[in-house]
């Protein structure tokens, strides 16, 4: 990873790190951390860039930067936060004005995840599909998996159940994709729950009458 991209996730691992970030959605799923996902974003969007004809620069920072106001400001209102805290970065280190409003535009923006295709530059397609694509896959599993071992009833075929409820949840939401490729990769990660779905219910036997 570049160099400037190491010092800013430096800064918002340090930002993340402040109290406020252990918001009762985060203390009920403690392994859903703040700064992973952050890098996981950053990793979609490095993808989604080699198909996408977005800047590098802008998106990457973006992506960085986008929920680092968590540790100031809770739910939606925390791009607000976050675009403050990526402007006083981005000034600090010196760079344009025009460079700064992008990046933060599209830091403040990022949360309005329905506004209509035509109004998103490509750099806040790929920012937006980045952000979705977090937890879809085996990581979706994981969460729900991890998180039936804290209930104090638990069984597989319960844990099954949630799955598939979570599974039909993200099937229904595709729409929000805003890429082509965010899309195709939304599907595979789908397709792969689906078949991991099928053979777990194959497995505990579901399907079978006595
Ligand atoms: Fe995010």
């Amino acid at each position: 990873m570049e160099e400037i991209y190491r010092a800013m996730f430096e800064f918002v691992r340090a930002e993340l790190a402040q109290p406020l970030c252990s918001a009762p959605q985060r203390r009920q799923f403690p392994f859903r951390d703040r700064y992973q996902h952050t890098r996981r974003v950053f990793g979609w969007a490095q993808r989604l860039l080699k198909e996408v004809p977005a800047d590098p620069f802008l998106t990457l920072t973006a992506a960085i930067f986008h929920d680092s106001g968590f540790s100031r400001m809770p739910n939606d209102d925390h791009a607000l936060a976050s675009a403050e805290l990526c402007r006083g970065y981005l000034a600090r280190a010196g760079y344009d004005a025009h460079t700064i409003s992008r990046v933060v535009y599209l830091v403040a923006m990022h949360s309005e995840k329905k506004r209509p295709l035509a109004e998103l530059s490509d750099e806040m397609r790929v920012l937006i599909d980045a952000d979705l694509l977090d937890e879809v896959g085996g990581l979706c599993v994981l969460w729900d998996s991890m998180d039936e071992g804290t209930s104090p009833v638990q069984s597989y075929e319960k844990t099954y159940r949630r799955l598939e409820k979570a599974y039909h949840t993200l099937n229904s939401k595709q729409d929000r994709m805003r890429t082509a490729p965010g899309l195709r990769i939304y599907q595979e990660n789908l397709r792969m729950v689906r078949g991991f779905l099928d053979h777990l219910r194959y497995e505990l036997c579901l399907d079978e009458s006595d």
